[in-house]
């Protein structure tokens, strides 16, 4: 996944903004995310990722998620119609 692309589809929440929330606020649990511009708080497909970005940052680590937006994105329209996470997804939460 690149800079520009949406972490939160929902709320069209790029992965360069959810980098820059982290670097500037320093969220102490995962949950505060939604304080950038609400991701997360829409169909709840994003929240495993942003768990992701959270632990990364929470590490030290750089925030990335190996992940082709395409996938990402065909994916949540699959679990906005079933509220089934593929499981190439499940252990990235
Ligand atoms: S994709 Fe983030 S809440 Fe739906």
């Amino acid at each position: 996944m690149h800079d520009n692309d949406e972490v939160c589809l929902c709320h069209h929440v790029t992965l360069r903004k959810i980098r820059t929330y982290m670097q500037r606020e320093n969220p102490p649990v995962a949950s505060l995310i939604s304080e950038c511009l609400g991701a997360g708080t829409g169909c709840g497909w994003c929240i495993p990722y942003l768990r992701t970005l959270h632990e990364q940052h929470k590490s030290g680590d750089p925030l990335s998620l190996p992940v082709a937006h395409e996938s990402y994105a065909s994916n949540r329209q699959c679990f906005a119609k079933t509220g089934d996470r593929p499981d190439d997804t499940s252990s990235e939460s």
